[in-house]
């Protein structure tokens, strides 16, 4: 019997790494949340699972649900691998324990307040001179430029190679998908740069007093070993940046078809400290991550095989109306806890407070001098295996 036939799980044929599903993924989500709990991409040969509880199930059970095998869709623990794990995001405890507490700390709530007057002085800066112009990208001139300069600070990195991080971002992100034309065409653009970003992430590339530098000082106290730093540097940049593009490009987005949610950022500054975690959940920077079956398992009544790839879709999750009311529906005064735009369980995004913290940020720096963005072209999406995000959203801002 083939293992295709043993599984329970309904067949589905749609392929969630597809432009058309890119382009749209919200229909494709409700018909994989309508499958069942679990369902089989035959495509691929993989489970999935799009329901909000079984999402949040998934997460929350490393032991059921590993990373160790890679969160893309490739088995890492295979010799084919192509890529080196992350040492945080890719592993399970107790290594994960100790690479995790090493960013927990650089990354605590005490440091990343430390960051607001430096991240602030920015945000003001960076929108009154795009006010000041009118018209604007927002992918451009407002999403990639306020991560880079304020991320890039804080991690320590200099300032005239971080260019480098954004066609590397888009490689790492697409290589958790399958080995298709966007994968192949971010490996062509990446492959000047990544020697480069290897580079950065060197202790003596980087500035003494940020984020890098402690994590290498995490190694000089003997709390990872020293092999281990540059690595970890890696995963801060490359998982910090490219999503908090997607994020803030999505969030004009937002605010442009959604002038009423606007108002209320402009009205209520409380509004505007949460809205960021509304927008997240109703357009998922990262649509998807893996885990993977360590053995057999059953599940939510399905049985799933051992050494399996099961694709989470976080994004569908987000709008599951079995967990959520009304869940296309923007609404900046939703209740949002317990969202999986950031993860959950043990791997939950350790640079939440960063993320909410430039978004807030930007929010509060518009909403003192724009009443309304406005699309003034077509906003071009940028293709991608994991994120959702823009190429460019032009955009005009109502003073
Ligand atoms: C809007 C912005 C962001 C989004 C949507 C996002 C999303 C996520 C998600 C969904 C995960 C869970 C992965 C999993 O369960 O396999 C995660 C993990 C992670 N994120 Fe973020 N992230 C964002 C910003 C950041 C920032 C700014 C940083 C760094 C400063 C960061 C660093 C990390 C790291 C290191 C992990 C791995 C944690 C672990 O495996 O224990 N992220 N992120």
């Amino acid at each position: 019997m083939s293992a295709i036939a043993e599984i329970d799980a309904p067949t589905i044929a749609i392929n969630p790494f597809s432009e058309s599903f890119s382009d749209d993924p919200y229909p494709f989500h409700e018909q994989l949340r309508d499958a069942g709990p679990v369902v089989w991409l035959s495509k691929y040969g993989i489970y999935g699972m799009a329901r909000y509880a079984e999402v949040q199930a998934a997460l929350n059970d490393w032991q059921t649900f590993m990373s160790g095998a890679g969160a893309g869709i490739q088995d890492l623990r295979k010799g084919n691998a192509w890529r080196p794990r992350s040492i945080v995001l890719e592993v399970d405890p107790p290594l994960h324990d100790e690479t995790r507490a090493v960013l927990a700390r650089v990354l605590s709530g005490p440091a990343i307040k430390k960051l607001r007057p430096a991240f602030e002085a920015e945000a003001e800066r960076l929108v009154e001179d795009l006010v000041s112009r009118g018209t604007f990208d927002a992918v451009d001139d407002l999403a990639m430029v306020y991560p880079l300069k304020v991320m890039g600070d804080a991690v320590g990195v200099p300032l005239q190679d971080r260019e480098c991080l954004l066609p590397f971002s888009n490689m790492l992100f697409n290589s958790f998908g399958p080995e298709n034309d966007i994968f192949r065409q971010s490996i062509t653009e990446s492959g000047a740069v990544v020697k480069q970003l290897f580079a950065q992430c060197e202790r003596a590339a980087l500035s003494p007093d940020g984020f890098g530098a402690q994590i290498y000082q995490a190694a000089d106290e003997g709390r990872i070993s020293a092999d281990k730093a540059p690595s970890l540097v890696r995963s801060v940049l490359s998982a910090g940046f490219d999503t908090t593009v997607a994020g803030l490009g999505n969030a004009i987005y937002a605010f442009a078809v959604n002038p009423d949610q606007w108002q209320l950022v402009r009205e209520d500054p409380a509004v505007g400290r949460t809205a960021f975690d509304e927008i997240i959940r109703w357009e998922s920077p990262v649509q998807t991550f893996f885990r993977t079956t360590p053995r057999a398992v059953a599940f939510e009544g399905v049985h799933l095989e051992a050494d399996r790839k099961v694709l989470l879709f976080l994004a569908a999750a987000n709008r599951d109306p079995r967990h959520w009311d009304n869940p296309d529906r923007l609404d900046l005064r939703r209740k949002t806890i317990g969202h999986v735009a950031f993860g959950s369980g043990i791997h939950v995004c350790i640079g939440m407070m960063v993320a909410r913290l430039e978004a807030e940020l930007l929010f509060a720096a518009f909403a003192k001098r724009v009443k309304a963005f406005e699309l003034v072209g077509a906003p071009r999406r940028r293709r991608n295996n994991t994120l959702r995000t823009f190429a460019s959203l032009p955009v005009r801002v109502v003073c």
